[in-house]
């Protein structure tokens, strides 16, 4: 059979040859493309987050994604440094964390990312001072409270925007590099997002261009660290429930700030951008396969519904 088969394709012209390989090329990418999916996101280990050291520090810890990584690092065993921006909030969080798992060591650090950046840095290096400090999860992060034009963005958000995002992320990187370098060993994860890769993001440009920043920064620190024992990573979510995101309940393809978290840390030490939580990456695999002018045009469409819904509630409180 397998001969005939190949005897019947001697016997074609040299195109039916050509589009015969091309076909069968593409069906083996396509396969292995397939098979590796479902290494990735079912089947290959996490990696045992203690090896590159016993702390881990988390910004924004005291909601939404931070927090749930804050849990789950610390049922991993990791000790944690908390850096937010609310003493009581940090309290809280510290509290919670250490009656669910009680060897969990926590030190809080009081950051304001849109207020003296350097000083709470400053703040931050102190407190790192000394520890085996192995993660960092720059979690912290801010969008706008609903979407609008460019051009109606004021300079107080624009300037938190930059600074929480970018500068933020940055900083505490420069920070804590240099420790992770000595002991040659370490984990950086950069929370990007979706919205700073997808081919646009109309009426969100600034959280999406700083998102896009997180982004390249990653990927161009794992080049450079790669070698020297650290993994740098940028995950980009799709919609995770959280109060930036606006959304309360989880479903199938926005998970619950543990799910997200869960996935999350499943991934840390592997690909230098992943998208952790499976059902995300189908969003994925539709969103890439439509063609960029229909994306952009559903995109603005999305975008500027909930913005009517923001002008709204904002009349609503002002009357
Ligand atoms: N949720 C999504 O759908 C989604 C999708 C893609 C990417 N992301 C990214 O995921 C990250 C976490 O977002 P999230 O949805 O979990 O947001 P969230 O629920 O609003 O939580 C944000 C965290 O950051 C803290 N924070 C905000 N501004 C701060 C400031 N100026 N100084 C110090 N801390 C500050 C918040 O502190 P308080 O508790 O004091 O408010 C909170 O702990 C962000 O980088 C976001 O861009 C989220």
């Amino acid at each position: 059979m397998k001969s005939c088969m190949c005897e019947h394709l001697k016997t074609q012209p040299w195109w039916v040859l050509a589009l015969f390989t091309i076909g069968s090329l593409s069906i083996l990418r396509f396969s292995l493309s397939v098979l590796n999916w479902v290494f990735v996101n079912f089947l290959r280990p996490a990696k045992n987050l203690k090896k590159y050291g016993s702390w881990a520090l988390v910004t924004g810890p005291t909601d939404g994604i931070g927090k749930a990584f804050a849990f789950q690092l610390a049922r991993k065993g990791l000790n944690l440094v908390l850096v937010g921006r609310s003493p009581t909030k940090l309290k809280d969080v510290s509290d919670a964390i250490q009656t669910k798992y009680g060897k969990t060591q926590i030190k809080t650090v009081v950051v304001d990312f849109s207020g003296d950046l350097d000083e709470g840095v400053k703040r931050i290096q102190e407190s790192i001072e000394g520890l085996d400090l192995g993660v960092l999860i720059n979690n912290v992060g801010m969008s706008y409270p609903y979407p609008r034009y460019f051009h109606e963005v004021d300079e107080e958000l624009l300037r938190n925007l930059i600074k929480v995002n970018v500068e933020g992320t940055t900083k505490v990187t420069h920070a804590v590099l240099p420790g992770m370098l000595e002991r040659k060993r370490g984990a950086i994860v950069n929370i990007g997002s979706a919205a700073g890769i997808i081919p646009s993001d109309p009426l969100y440009a600034v959280y999406a261009a700083t998102k896009g920043y997180v982004d390249q920064f990653s990927r161009c620190l794992n080049v450079e660290y790669k070698n020297k024992g650290i993994d740098v990573q940028c995950q980009v979510p799709l919609y995770v429930a959280t109060k930036m995101a606006s959304i309360k309940r989880s479903s199938f393809f926005v998970p619950s700030t543990d799910g997200y978290a869960h996935a999350a840390l499943n991934r840390i030490g592997y690909e230098a951008r992943c998208t952790p939580y499976w059902p995300h990456t189908l969003l994925w695999a539709l969103a890439s396969s439509i063609p960029e002018s229909i994306f952009d045009a559903w995109r603005l469409q999305f975008s500027l519904g909930i913005r009517k819904r923001g002008q709204l509630k904002d009349s609503r409180k002002k009357d």
